[in-house]
């Protein structure tokens, strides 16, 4: 199997990415030394870890030092490599310029010594992903120059993301608009596929499905987690449909700058996720869950949207037979949230291997043009501030050109505008 190379960048990329590492590491039966111990339904990888156990083939980056610190103090600490964890001395206080210009540029050429180096450690790599932020120094602007120069070195690679949108319930940062439009541009033109994961939505589901009020980051992150090593499952179990990330693109990305994915899934407990312990589901509650807004990571109403196409990936227990008449009956109901253009444009597909801690779980990643609702909305708090030129001050002496914000304004406004001519020319509100 070909591997891929995760990068985790700022506080947010590195608190999602060592919870997805734990996440994965549990299904694999390894343990936080690196070590195999229990006979897992994922088959072990039959040339066997190296060195006596296995690293992930991850990359950690901050500018601020304490989060990474807190990751190698913490229980999964020596299950990362040491030397794949690069920080600077400060954080960059949400200043995308800083991070993408200033003391991010310093150190982008060692994090891309350390891709290199484990990109050279696998037989073939057929990708990378990023977790980030799209409004912090570090993970918005340090991770769009890391984008760049990957789709520099890499032209041929798989790139994908998993990004976070911000929520003004948890971050109230004025220049939040700016940074997430900058980000934007460089994920439209150098990644193939964005998983957005819209903290707002993460939020309502961690408020409304399982009630809970204290810490929201950690079963935030739980939740991106288990989202997370659903979709990469595809990659890590053989003989599944979308089996690498080029055939995962292919399938769901029909136009490549429309690659903006939401993500539904269910069940919302069990596992890591409230007390609830979730026995077997019927197809029903696994498949109409994963077509509900409610379930999805990204704030928009899907249903004013449309899907362009769809993947739904089933785990565990689960009756196929039952799930594919389910969807069918999905399908025809819903026939008017499909494009025209593109028919019969849900897949399905299955993994046997079922989630940690549940018996079963489902997963639809989306290519809905509804997705163009909260991008416009960002765009329209960017438009509102750039009009009046407020802060930019802080972008220009970080030596940032004007330009670059009219660019990423223009990029912004043609993809929203691709997603309604894809929609059929209706604006969505
Ligand atoms: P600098 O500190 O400016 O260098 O950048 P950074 O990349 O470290 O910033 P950070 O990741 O803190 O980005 C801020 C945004 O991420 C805000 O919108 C926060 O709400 C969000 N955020 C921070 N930590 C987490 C987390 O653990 N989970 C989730 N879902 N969001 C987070
Ligand atoms: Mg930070």
């Amino acid at each position: 199997m070909q591997g891929i190379i995760h990068i985790s960048a700022g506080q947010c990329g590195n608190q999602i990415g060592s919870a997805f590492w734990q996440t994965i590491a549990g299904e694999h039966g390894i343990d936080q030394d690196g070590k195999y111990h229990t006979t897992t339904e994922i088959q072990r990888d039959p040339t066997g870890a190296p060195e006596g156990r296995y690293h992930p083939r991850a990359v950690l980056v901050d500018l601020d030092p304490s989060v990474i610190n807190t990751v190698r103090s913490g229980e999964y600490g020596d299950f990362f490599r040491h030397d794949n964890m690069l920080s600077a001395q400060y954080g960059l206080g949400y200043n995308w310029a800083y991070g993408y210009f200033d003391e991010g540029a310093e150190l982008v050429d060692q994090v891309i010594d350390v891709v290199r180096r484990e990109a050279e450690r696998s037989e073939c790599i057929q990708g990378f992903q990023l977790s980030h932020s799209l409004v912090g120094g570090t993970g918005a602007g340090m991770g769009s120059l890391l984008l760049d120069r990957i789709r520099e070195d890499y032209p041929d690679r798989m790139i994908a993301t998993f990004s976070v949108l911000p929520s003004p319930k948890l971050s109230d940062v004025v220049i939040e608009p700016y940074n997430a439009t900058l980000s934007m541009h460089h994920l439209i033109e150098n990644c193939d596929k964005t998983f957005i994961f819209d903290n707002e939505a993460l939020l309502d589901i961690c408020n409304r499905t399982f009630k809970l009020s204290d810490s929201p980051y950690n079963h935030m992150n739980q939740l991106v987690s288990r989202v997370m090593a659903d979709i990469t499952s595809h990659f890590r179990v053989a003989g599944q449909l979308n089996s690498n990330m080029r055939t995962m693109v292919t399938n769901l990305v029909p136009f490549p700058r429309l690659h903006f994915l939401t993500v539904g899934h269910a069940p919302l407990t069990g596992g890591d996720l409230g007390a609830e312990t979730v026995h077997q589901l019927t197809a029903q509650s696994l498949v109409r869950p994963i077509f509900d807004t409610k379930n999805h990571t990204a704030t928009c109403d899907l249903h004013s949207g449309r899907y362009m196409s769809c993947s739904a990936l089933f785990r565990g227990r689960v009756s196929m037979d039952e799930v594919e008449d389910e969807i069918c009956s999905m399908k025809s109901r819903n026939s008017e949230y499909s494009v025209d253009r593109i028919p019969d444009n849900i897949q399905t597909s299955y993994c046997p291997v079922r989630p940690k801690g549940q018996y079963q779980s489902s997963t639809l990643i989306g290519n809905s043009t509804a997705i163009q609702v909260p991008l416009k909305r960002i765009g329209e708090q960017f438009d509102f501030m750039f009009r009046r030129k407020q802060y930019l001050r802080t972008y220009t002496m970080a030596g940032m050109d004007e330009m670059e914000f009219v660019e990423a304004q223009y990029n912004m406004n043609d993809l929203i505008f691709e997603y309604k001519d894809v929609q059929g020319g209706t604006e969505l509100a």
